[in-house]
């Protein structure tokens, strides 16, 4: 793991949905970025008044060491990093430290994995679906389900992938919750409402499930209150990553 600060320069700039970008990074010393599934890095963004520290979840599609760093940003109105990173041209440059965080996947073998996410906060899910493959080939003994929140359709981030994975493989779950959309007539994986309209369903056990959450601090608190309360998971096997902005 490296700490030390590197620059990045934006190699591709892409809008996946209203107001969440997918961008697209090469590190300007050449060197390959090695990372865990599911961790993040900061961006050092220089202002008059001081440096803010701004996270962001790692989004590449693999986790293998790679020459690009990529990351879904969603805009934030009267944001810095927001207004930095929405107005970035290719060749701009950014440092960045990293990668850091403990939202992985560890040497454990559950029953379930239940992996919760609302907005950009699937994006560490996304990186870890190669890895789970790999798993589930020499373990075939778990299940996933991923919960997945955000106000409308559109807002669907990654769509094809995800459901082109569940579709693929028969341990693994996907569902979409929007809490902003009347459906006339659902895909059999969307729902209307919040994501914790799921748990009654699913019938969390902490017995053998293990749980992931990250996006919205609400709905983490919110998620993790009911999972400790109801339904007695035990905080070790509640995982969580709050998208909050540090000062
Ligand atoms: C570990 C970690 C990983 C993260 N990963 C991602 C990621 O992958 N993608 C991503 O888009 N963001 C991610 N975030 C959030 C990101 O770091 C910034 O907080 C976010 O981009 C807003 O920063 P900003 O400088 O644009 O806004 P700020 O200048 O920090 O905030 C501007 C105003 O908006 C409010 N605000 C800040 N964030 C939100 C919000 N989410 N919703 C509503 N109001 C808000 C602030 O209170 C302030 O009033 C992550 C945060 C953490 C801690
Ligand atoms: N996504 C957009 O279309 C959009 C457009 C412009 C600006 N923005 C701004 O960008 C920032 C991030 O937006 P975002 O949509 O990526 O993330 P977000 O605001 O965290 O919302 C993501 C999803 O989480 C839901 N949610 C909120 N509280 C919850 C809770 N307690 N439990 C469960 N789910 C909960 C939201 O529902 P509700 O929001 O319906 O409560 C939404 O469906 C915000 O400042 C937002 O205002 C977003």
């Amino acid at each position: 793991m490296t700490r030390k600060e590197f620059i990045l320069i934006l190699e591709g700039s892409e809008e996946i949905a209203p107001s969440v970008k997918h961008l697209t990074f090469r590190r300007e010393d050449g060197e390959a970025f090695s990372f865990v599934p599911g961790q993040f890095i900061t961006l050092h963004i220089s202002t008059p008044e001081k440096v803010l520290r701004r996270s962001y979840s790692i989004a590449n599609s693999t986790h293998e060491p790679s020459d690009t760093i990529e990351f879904a940003a969603s805009y934030v109105p009267e944001g810095t990093a927001s207004d930095l990173l929405f107005s970035m041209r290719l060749g701009d440059k950014v440092t960045a430290t990293g990668p850091f965080g403990r939202l992985t996947l560890r040497d454990e073998q559950p029953g379930r994995y239940i992996f919760v996410a609302t907005g950009t906060g699937i994006t560490p899910y996304r990186t870890m679906l190669s890895e789970l493959a790999y798993r589930f080939k020499h373990h075939p003994c778990f299940k996933v389900v991923i919960l997945f929140g955000v106000r409308k359709p559109e807002d669907l981030l990654y769509r094809e992938e995800f459901t082109a994975f569940a579709e693929k493989n028969a341990w693994f779950e996907f569902r979409a919750y929007y809490s902003r959309a009347q459906l006339e007539s659902p895909l059999p994986y969307e729902y209307e409402g919040y994501v914790l309209k799921a748990f009654s369903e699913i019938e969390p056990n902490p017995k053998q499930d293990i749980v992931y959450l990250c996006g919205n601090p609400n709905m983490v608190d919110q998620v993790f209150f009911l999972l400790a309360n109801s339904y007695n998971f035990p905080s070790d096997i509640i995982r969580r990553e709050k998208y909050i902005s540090s000062n």
